[in-house]
């Protein structure tokens, strides 16, 4: 059986992801494409030999879609990815879920009501070195994770967005809420939680707008850096850097310190994960070059996402998943705010 999928919202990751992965999809016979913007789901249904709606209700309403991909603004993903789920379809939102947990809690709420799939693109999960990884520290020869230090950064949404200009919405309080620790942080708070097993339970955290300016010269209204130690429920301990100023290389890299030896993922660019044993063993696997704004290859989101539907499993990333890395994400930005220790 095939069937058709909409995408709310056609800028950067709808032309370089979704829609790319939707159309090599054996399952998927047709894309319908909505954005604000009309020429924008025009030039989406031109490149990918679908369709454009002339509204969202165009998509909501046609029986014959019957998954939804809400590649809108950070601000509007509780409003679209709450109806579609409500109007019958399965919906694979773009992180982060929501700007506040009020708004959050909207959408899972929405997905319970409606009973169908809700899957959220909290796409580190996806990448092999990620997977291997996981499967490393479940075999258990490196003991536990003791500490770990994870990092994300580039140049900044401005070079990628669809509005390649400082007048981006990332840069936006009201749209883009959280800044690089929405952006960029969000992802590595769901790795910690995916990689460990464990979940962030204290924060504290330094944020800025240390380089960025909006159109008119001025910094920010959201902060372009952040850098937090966490604590997780099981005690263990981490350093993690977010990052919209990294000029010239994008680092996405992890460290995991556990007590029979460390854990290197994303940081030879040959080996995506280096093993060093403590007795003086290194093991390297060569694996699949992480995805970045420049190398983009099949995230294997939107497959996981199809066949979760196809096969009426539970989606890989929860509704439940992304409530609690966004709970980490917005303690941060208060821990940063206010200057202390912010429990979760
Ligand atoms: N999972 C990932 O790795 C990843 C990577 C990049 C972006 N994203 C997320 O994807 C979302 C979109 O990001 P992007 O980089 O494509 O941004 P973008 O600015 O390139 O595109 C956003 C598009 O959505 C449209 N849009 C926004 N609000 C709308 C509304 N209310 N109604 C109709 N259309 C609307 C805009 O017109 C624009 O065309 C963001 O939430 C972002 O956080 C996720």
């Amino acid at each position: 059986m095939t069937f058709k999928a909409g995408i709310i919202g056609c800028g950067s990751i709808a032309k370089f992801r979704h829609a790319p992965e939707y159309k090599a999809n054996p399952y998927v016979s047709d894309i319908v494409f909505y954005d604000r913007n009309p020429e924008r789901a025009k030039s989406l249904a031109d490149m990918f030999e679908g369709h454009a709606a002339d509204t969202v209700e165009e998509l909501l309403n046609d029986s014959s879609i019957m998954v939804i991909s809400d590649c809108s603004s950070n601000e509007s993903h509780h409003i679209f990815t709450a109806k579609a789920l409500l109007s019958g379809k399965h919906v694979l939102c773009e992180k982060p879920i929501a700007l506040t947990m009020e708004h959050a809690n909207e959408v899972v709420e929405a997905q319970r009501k409606s009973g169908n799939k809700l899957m959220v693109d909290h796409n580190q999960r996806f990448t092999r070195a990620h997977q291997k990884a996981k499967e490393i520290i479940e075999k258990g020869d490196l003991g536990q994770v003791l500490t770990f230090k994870t990092t994300f950064g580039h140049q900044g949404p401005e070079h990628w967005g669809v509005n390649k200009s400082n007048s981006t919405w990332f840069f936006k309080k009201d749209r883009s809420g959280l800044g690089v620790a929405g952006d960029l942080g969000i992802h590595k708070i769901d790795l910690v939680h995916y990689l460990l097993g464990d979940e962030i339970e204290q924060v504290s955290a330094f944020q800025g707008a240390l380089d960025k300016v909006d159109e008119d010269g001025e910094p920010i209204e959201v902060c372009d850096n952040i850098v937090c130690s966490l604590k997780t429920k099981q005690k263990r301990l981490g350093t993690a850097s977010f990052s919209w100023t990294y000029y010239g290389e994008e680092d996405n890299s992890t460290i995991l310190y556990c007590e029979n030896g460390t854990m290197k993922i994303y940081h030879d660019p040959e080996h995506q994960i280096e093993v060093m044993t403590k007795d003086g063993e290194v093991i390297r696997y060569q694996l699949e070059s992480i995805q970045t704004n420049d190398n983009q290859t099949n995230s294997g989101v939107i497959d996981a996402f199809v066949d979760c539907v196809r096969s009426d499993q539970e989606p890989i990333v929860t509704g439940t998943d992304a409530l609690s890395s966004l709970k980490v994400t917005l303690g941060i930005l208060k821990a940063a705010k206010s200057g202390s220790i912010v429990k979760i």
